[in-house]
């Protein structure tokens, strides 16, 4: 691409200010620049204010299968789940591509290690609780793990550089999702340095279509694989390829499963599942009335209950028409690291722009059905968001020797 191509290609979308510093530049840096956005995706930003302007549908309660109706079926679904796990019937979907910016460490965040006396990364919490299975099972489950142009390096030669946690590498495959341009308060995009566009990783729902991308769906395909349970990296009590929940969601019927956590109480800031318009959805919590977030069942439970936890199970063949789908996109306010207008560092204490992302949770409701999973929330639900606080390494680090996990 020419500077001048470059320079109309930018006008029409209002951001010339990309090549501020192009006269600056070296011969190199000019040409990687204009490669850049020649290889930018500018459609984002048509879709500006798709989120303001969208409008959901009617909500309905969507019940669980509740604890209590698990535990009277537990051997039944036990045994279907691993039935298909024994099959190949079952792969599992990392999702490592975040740059967890709240926790505020350099590292993917998988690297981390939440260990005391001895070193534990949230990477060996995760592969731990899938050998469970596998050894429960006697048969490995393909993990393909998503990463982004950022952190894929680093997460690769982490992992090799521990032999894959004990896990057999002959199924651990890896795959790199798409990044978006960042842009500031004001809709123009940021530059990172003079020479190149700052660009995020562009949300947790592209993981499908990455992963055809990648060819590891026709992977799947040739390996039988029906049924993708899709998890994210940083629930260190995270259980995939859980034998119950898998036969639950089989003996089910539903196209699709997620595990879900009672509230804690009725304010808790959590997506629930529910229906909308019929159909499965997560709605947010601050998209719920006073009487949705307060209404509650004849047995005393809270209508809309049921919070998610990012641990989702679909099936492959109804994923497949998803492709063809468009995805939500939202935006996400975050701390990013650029240069101004002067070509000044700017490191924000406070979030300052917005990245475009899509979300798994959008990708619920292209389903035709869901099974709420009850899951006891101690016992599987430690997430790291944080160094301190709600959701921190803290909590997650009590959760975790509650379980009885030595740190
Ligand atoms: P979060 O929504 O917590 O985002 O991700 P994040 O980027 O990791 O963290 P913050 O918000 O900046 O602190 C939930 C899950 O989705 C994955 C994350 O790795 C995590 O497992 N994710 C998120 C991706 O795989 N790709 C993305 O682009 C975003």
């Amino acid at each position: 691409m020419t500077k001048q191509e470059a320079i109309s290609k930018l006008q029409s979308y209002n951001q010339p200010h990309l090549l501020r510093f192009y006269d600056t530049l070296n011969a190199e840096q000019q040409d990687a620049l204009l490669a850049q956005i020649e290889r930018l995706d500018l459609s984002v930003l048509a879709q500006l204010h798709d989120e303001e302007n969208s409008t959901r549908g009617s909500f309905e309660p969507l019940g669980a299968l509740t604890l209590e109706e698990i535990a009277q079926s537990s051997e039944k679904f036990r045994s279907i789940g691993l039935d298909a796990i024994r099959s190949g019937k079952v792969g599992c979907i990392l999702l490592a591509g975040g740059q967890g910016s709240r926790l505020g460490f350099e590292h993917p965040k998988g690297m981390y290690n939440v260990g005391k006396t001895r070193d534990l990364y949230i990477f060996q919490c995760l592969f731990n609780n899938l050998m469970d299975v596998t050894k429960e099972a006697g048969a490995s489950v393909h993990l393909m793990i998503m990463t982004s142009e950022i952190n894929d390096a680093e997460t690769r030669a982490f992992i090799a550089e521990h032999d894959y946690f004990g896990y057999d590498k002959e199924y651990v495959h890896f795959f790199v999702q798409e990044m978006a341009p960042v842009i500031d308060e004001q809709n123009r995009i940021l530059l990172e340095a003079p020479d190149r566009i700052a660009m995020s990783p562009n949300g947790n729902g592209g993981w499908f279509s990455s992963m055809n991308r990648a060819g590891l769906l026709k992977l799947a395909e040739e390996k039988g694989i029906e049924w993708l349970n899709v998890f994210a990296v940083d629930n260190v009590l995270q259980r995939m390829a859980d034998p119950v929940f898998v036969g639950a969601t089989i003996d089910s019927g539903c196209t699709c499963g997620g595990k879900v956590v009672a509230k804690a109480d009725p304010e808790e800031r959590v997506g629930v599942l529910c229906l909308e318009d019929g159909m499965p959805s997560i709605v947010e919590y601050y998209e719920m009335t006073e009487e949705m977030i307060t209404r509650r069942n004849e047995d005393g439970r809270l209508a809309y209950n049921y919070g998610v936890i990012l641990n989702y199970l679909f099936r492959t063949d109804k994923l497949i028409e998803t492709l063809s789908k468009k995805m939500p996109l939202h935006m996400a306010h975050k701390k990013v690291a650029h240069i101004d207008e002067n070509g000044v560092p700017v490191n924000p204490e406070e979030p300052n722009a917005y990245k475009f992302e899509t979300l798994v949770l959008d990708m619920i409701h292209m389903q035709d059905s869901c099974l709420a999973f009850e899951v006891v929330r101690e016992k599987e639900f430690a997430p790291i968001k944080n160094k301190k606080g709600v959701d921190s390494v803290v909590s997650a680090r009590a959760l975790l020797e509650q379980t009885g996990v030595v740190l």
